[in-house]
């Protein structure tokens, strides 16, 4: 059975992908799924050392994905165009990194594929990030900060899912340190205007274990795709 891959993105750079992304790996691992978590495209690697992709692997118990062949180092933390501009090597054509991605989703039942900032990041000239979720056909899992302006964000995010026939797992509504009022209303107005998009909440906490056992009951929403 080929497993199940899910692009993880969200609304920008910052909101917790990594973070929230790792607590998933390890709640599906203490369930004895095997997982693979991998990061292709990461830019702002200073000395080379892609902090995400390292702290994907090592959640998922294979360090050696950190690195796998065909995957996008950029020094500049910087959009991967961007850096593309100011000088650096680009990223692969997409069709290729979805090969490297494909190669490295053997081997599991869940394969949780971290994008570089937000859902539309200009990955080349003519290409963002959803266009790597297409090229992998792969639902998204959508993550926003839920504070004031994240409706917007969110209407924008599956506005773009939608005109690109991406499916949403699920939209994930990532607690901040200090709520604001609309972290109490967002939910309830996403709900009411998307009813056939999962919605989730996960906390801002500084325990692992709690964001792993938070992680845990996505899990059930997530994989019901
Ligand atoms: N749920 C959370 N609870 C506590 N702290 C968090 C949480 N999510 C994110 N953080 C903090 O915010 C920082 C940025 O989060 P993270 O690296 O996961 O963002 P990201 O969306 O993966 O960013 P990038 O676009 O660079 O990949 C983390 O290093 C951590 O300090
Ligand atoms: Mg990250």
């Amino acid at each position: 059975m080929s497993p199940t891959r899910l692009f993880v993105t969200g609304t920008g750079t910052g909101i917790g992908k990594t973070v929230f992304t790792v607590a998933l790996t390890q709640a599906a691992r203490s369930r004895g799924l095997r997982v693979r978590a991998v990061k292709p495209v990461e830019t702002g690697c200073l000395g080379g050392r892609a902090e995400d992709a390292l702290a994907l692997a090592a959640a998922a118990g294979r360090p050696e994905d950190a690195e796998l062949p065909g995957f996008h180092r950029g020094e500049r933390p910087l959009a991967p165009f961007a850096a593309t501009l100011e000088g650096e090597p680009p990223p692969p054509p997409i069709p290729a990194l979805a090969r490297a991605i494909d190669a490295a989703s053997d081997d599991a039942d869940l394969v949780l594929v971290e994008g570089a900032g937000g859902l539309l990041v200009p990955y080349d000239e003519t290409h963002t990030f959803a266009d790597l979720a297409v090229a992998l056909a792969t639902p998204l899992v959508l993550l926003l900060p839920n504070e004031l302006g994240a409706l917007h964000h969110a209407e924008a995010a599956i506005e773009a899912a939608k005109a690109r026939g991406l499916q949403i797992a699920a939209l994930v509504l990532v607690a901040r340190p200090a709520a604001d009022l609309a972290a109490e209303s967002n939910a309830r107005v996403l709900e009411r205007r998307h009813p056939a998009v999962r919605l989730a909440a996960f906390p801002w906490s500084e325990d692992a274990a709690h964001r792993a056992s938070a992680a845990s009951r996505l899990l059930d929403i997530i994989l019901d795709t």
